[in-house]
């Protein structure tokens, strides 16, 4: 996420991001023992709210930690830090860890708070030229833990794909576990032969995508198939798109070194791309949750 806006939220206050203080007991920082969201703003109002605070919870209860909010009571944050920020465009990051107890100790703490901690960064709008060229991507051993489903903060092997990516010349690392399509680094992947739309389905495996349901929604004008996919139908795909809150819907044109069908973005991506914007335009008086 780009330079955070200057106030963040801690355990209840708004604040400087600056003045923000967590201990370094916290079991977040020792053990990366916690989860997290990330929601986009979209014509100033959180996309995909609901769904979000959903997965939250969802992700709270895989890790047995107490949800510290209500849906309302997280809205009310995602609202104010956005607010306070004010740009129409944004990317609010929220976190819960299992707190800080004073000392190292693997079992859950029996008397810490969950610390709560959030802050909103500008939204990286995707340039007229990488909307026109699409983006590089390489494919990757999938070497991640078993429950990909759960939004952990543990994101070491995240962090070392899309470093891999990086290095390689490309912005997403599309991973494959034992030769079948999991997801991105840190988005969901779709893969389009002739006129069906392919993606895997949710299981402990991969993140359940909010994007990536929205994407299906906005797609249902294409044969849809939730269905393993194998690293050969990655590899002669006509389209890959990747999709994330923090990206929206991208185009992947080149992939391990090679085009991507025409090795422009196609037809699909674009319409899909276009009932993105216009749907984002319908829904922005709409309320939040
Ligand atoms: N990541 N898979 C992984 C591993 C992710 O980290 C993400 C999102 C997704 C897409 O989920 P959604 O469409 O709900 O954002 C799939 C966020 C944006 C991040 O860590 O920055």
């Amino acid at each position: 996420m780009a330079e955070p806006f200057p106030t963040g939220y801690l355990n209840g206050e708004y604040l400087p991001l600056a003045t923000a203080r967590i201990s370094p007991f916290d079991r977040g920082f020792l053990f990366a023992d916690g989860v997290y969201e990330v929601v986009p703003v979209h014509r100033g109002r959180p996309f995909l709210l609901r769904e979000h605070l959903d997965r939250l919870a969802r992700s709270l209860a895989a890790i047995r930690l107490a949800n510290p909010h209500t849906h309302e009571q997280w809205a009310r944050i995602v609202a104010e830090l956005a607010s306070r920020a004010g740009a129409p465009e944004q990317l609010v990051y929220v976190q819960v860890t299992r707190g800080a107890e004073s000392g190292r100790n693997h079992p859950f703490p029996s008397d810490a708070a969950p610390t709560v901690f959030g802050f909103t960064g500008p939204y990286p709008a995707p340039s007229p030229e990488l909307l026109a060229q699409g983006i590089v991507a390489v494919t990757r051993e999938d070497i991640r833990w078993a429950r990909c489903d759960i939004k952990s903060i543990a994101l070491l092997a995240n962090v070392l794909l899309r470093q891999e990516a990086g290095d390689a010349g490309g912005s997403e690392a599309i991973l494959l576990r034992e030769g079948w399509l999991t997801e991105g680094s840190s988005s969901t992947v779709f893969v389009v032969k002739g006129d069906r739309l392919m993606t895997p389905p949710n299981d402990p495996r991969i993140l359940p995508g909010t994007t990536r349901e929205a994407v299906l929604e906005l797609a249902r004008a294409v044969a849809q198939e939730i269905r393993p996919v194998p690293a050969q139908e990655l590899a002669t795909a006509d389209e890959v798109w990747i999709a994330s809150a923090g990206r929206g819907v991208l185009p992947v044109t080149r992939l391990d070194g090679r085009a991507v069908g025409s090795g422009r973005p196609g037809p699909h991506w674009q319409r899909t791309y276009a009932e993105l914007q216009a749907h984002l335009d319908a829904i922005a008086s709409r309320p939040a949750l």
